[in-house]
């Protein structure tokens, strides 16, 4: 049975929701649940803004049909190739085989790399700035490279002012029968989701957000329609703002976020004593253990905060595994501008506090604090000293 929102008067949401995806993309744990949004635009032409994923197709195609009410579809807006919006294009073109694609070139790729369909005589191949009209409707594309793959584009409707934003301004987390920001406290419940979804999927490609954000600022926005998540009507600058510092690896708050791997638990008692000694500051603080939380989570809170610590011990005569796989991925996310120190522990030859600043060090725009501190078993009265006077560091760079 058919489940639909209506946008406005002649834009609807056909999309549906995931709660029984475990990993989005393999490796995100999300038991917040995903929507996949799709869009019917109903004009003199009808037109499928983006697909879903094959999760949730079946009662996609009972919306589609339900919302063209036996019209013909005459066009399916191809905005990003990922499969998770892809993955039922062959299905459209089986069920309405009229229809014709709108596409970049580097999606024309894609879709023959994916599918075996007859492109050719479908194609409708755009670039940058073109317009086509729907009737009342004036569509516009505007590329977006990267955000999250190179063939992105996002399609704006220049009459009712909507952008159809691909993954830019989407999230984690099922829409339950809401559809717009407004109706939830998204700020409250939602930012979190958002947080995650964006600095794990889109965090690498910061100069590309700020990009596709400097091209969004010069269009007049009505409403914002993204991939996954919410629709936006209102009130979307503070979440714009929050894309700017994500985009510029700019910290969103002063804090610190300490992620420890323990074997034993003694690096994790050097974590909570440092968490002690900043909190007595009155600097916030969260604290992981990187062998319980997922990567993705902490990676979230390293984008929001200004100072990370982090403590291991050595194991192979490298880094403890779950902190090597935290720093590594913080590296391959390109996390800019902040203040780092470490926390070694090793009990006949602790190397972990070398090897953990080479990974990071290559980072540009890292500021890493003297260091690191070496624990040798468990902290004793040295430690604890350096811990503190590790606390009075970061309240000085943060005074500063
Ligand atoms: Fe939601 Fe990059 O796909």
């Amino acid at each position: 049975m058919y489940c639909i929102r209506k946008v406005t008067d002649d834009l609807t949401w056909v999309g549906s929701n995931d709660r029984r995806l475990s990993l989005f993309e393999g490796v995100y744990s999300i038991p917040e649940g995903v929507s996949y949004n799709s869009y019917v635009l109903l004009d003199e032409k009808t037109v499928l803004f983006d697909t879903v994923d094959k999760s949730v197709d079946e009662v996609f195609y009972e919306n589609v049909a339900h919302v063209l009410n036996g019209r013909p579809l005459d066009y399916l807006v191809i905005n990003h190739m990922e499969p998770d919006h892809a993955a039922s294009i062959a299905g459209v073109v089986l069920r309405w085989p009229e229809v014709k694609l709108i596409c970049n070139a580097k999606t024309a790729a894609m879709i023959r790399q994916f599918f075996s369909f007859d492109l050719d005589s479908r194609a409708v191949i755009v670039k940058e700035g073109d317009v086509i009209s729907t009737g009342r409707h004036q569509l516009t594309f505007v590329l977006a490279p990267m955000v999250h793959w190179p063939e992105v584009m996002v399609t704006y409707d220049l009459t009712d002012k909507i952008l159809f934003s691909a993954d830019a301004f989407g999230h984690f987390g099922t829409l339950d029968g809401h559809l717009f920001a407004d109706e939830v406290d998204f700020y409250g419940e939602y930012m979190d989701y958002a947080r995650r979804y964006l600095t794990n999927i889109v965090g690498k490609y910061g100069p590309m957000i700020m990009a596709t954000l400097a091209k969004a600022s010069t269009l007049e926005l009505n409403y914002i329609c993204p991939l996954h998540g919410f629709v936006w009507r209102k009130d979307f600058g503070d979440f714009i703002g929050k894309y700017a510092k994500w985009g510029s690896y700019e910290p969103e708050e002063t804090g610190v976020v300490i992620a420890y791997a323990s074997i034993y638990g003694h690096t994790a008692n050097a974590a909570e004593i440092l968490a002690c000694r900043l909190a007595e500051k009155g600097i916030r603080v969260k604290v992981f253990d990187a062998s319980m939380t997922p990567p993705s989570y902490i990676i979230s809170d390293a984008f929001r905060y200004s100072h990370l610590v982090f403590a291991a011990p050595t194991y192979n005569m490298g880094v403890f595994t779950p902190m090597d796989t935290l720093l590594r991925e913080i590296a391959a996310h390109n996390l800019q501008n902040r203040t780092v120190a470490f926390i070694e522990n090793g009990t006949w030859a602790p190397v972990s506090g070398r090897q953990m600043r080479e990974i990071i060090a290559g980072i540009p725009n890292t500021t890493i604090l003297d260091g690191p501190i070496t624990i040798k078993s468990s902290v004793k009265d040295e430690q604890n000293e350096a811990l503190s006077a590790l606390a009075d560091a970061i309240e000085a760079t943060i005074k500063k």
